[in-house]
């Protein structure tokens, strides 16, 4: 139940100051992922408070493919990898970006997103918002529909949420200052 993933995402993500630079409160959701009981709530809740009819997840590399490609399963959902620069070939579309500490280029393999599929973009934690706004900015230049994006954790404070598009649906499970 939502109480219980509550407590359970408070008890395991560990907070570290100045990592992986001065200034950032860095947020490790490994504690929750290697904790079983932990990882089946959060993705049972997650899956369940999305939309039903989602054909694919993006998930953006790398603790993006960690929680995203459980819950596409979990929906029954497709999975389409975000990936860093470099790594897909076939000439994938590309897009660059700056986040909370420093900047990357993302990929989606040209043939991933066939027109009209209903996609959802999921990623552990909105920050600065930068990599979500990139990533929508990259799945609308396919001709899909997009349902929404979606985190395990919003960092208040940042700004985030207001370098989303606003036509844009964003779930989240648990937010913290
Ligand atoms: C982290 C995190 C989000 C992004 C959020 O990824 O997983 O994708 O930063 O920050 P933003 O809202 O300021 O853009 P990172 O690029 O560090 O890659 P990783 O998943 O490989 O650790
Ligand atoms: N990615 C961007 N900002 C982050 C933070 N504060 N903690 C964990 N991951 C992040």
């Amino acid at each position: 139940d939502p109480e219980q993933v509550r407590e359970l995402m408070a008890s395991h993500i560990d907070t570290y100051q100045d990592f992986p630079e001065p200034g950032v409160l860095f947020r490790d959701i490994t504690p929750l992922l290697r904790d079983p009981e932990s990882f089946h709530a959060v993705i049972g809740h997650w899956s369940a408070i999305l939309p039903e009819q989602v054909d694919l997840v993006v998930g953006v590399e790398a603790r993006g493919f960690v929680l995203g490609a459980p819950l596409a399963y979990e929906m029954g959902a497709g999975f389409v990898p975000a990936r860093k620069a470099g790594k897909l070939p076939g000439a994938p579309r590309s897009i660059s970006y700056d986040l909370e500490y420093g900047s990357a280029q993302i990929e989606i393999a040209v043939d991933a997103l066939p027109r009209g599929a209903r996609v959802m973009v999921v990623d552990d934690l909105l920050a600065t918002g930068g990599t979500a706004a990139a990533t929508i900015e990259l799945v609308r230049r396919f001709d899909v529909e997009l349902l929404g994006v979606s985190f395990l954790l919003e960092l208040e404070g940042l700004g985030g949420r207001d370098r989303l598009p606003a036509d844009v649906p964003v779930v989240t499970v648990e937010s913290v200052q």
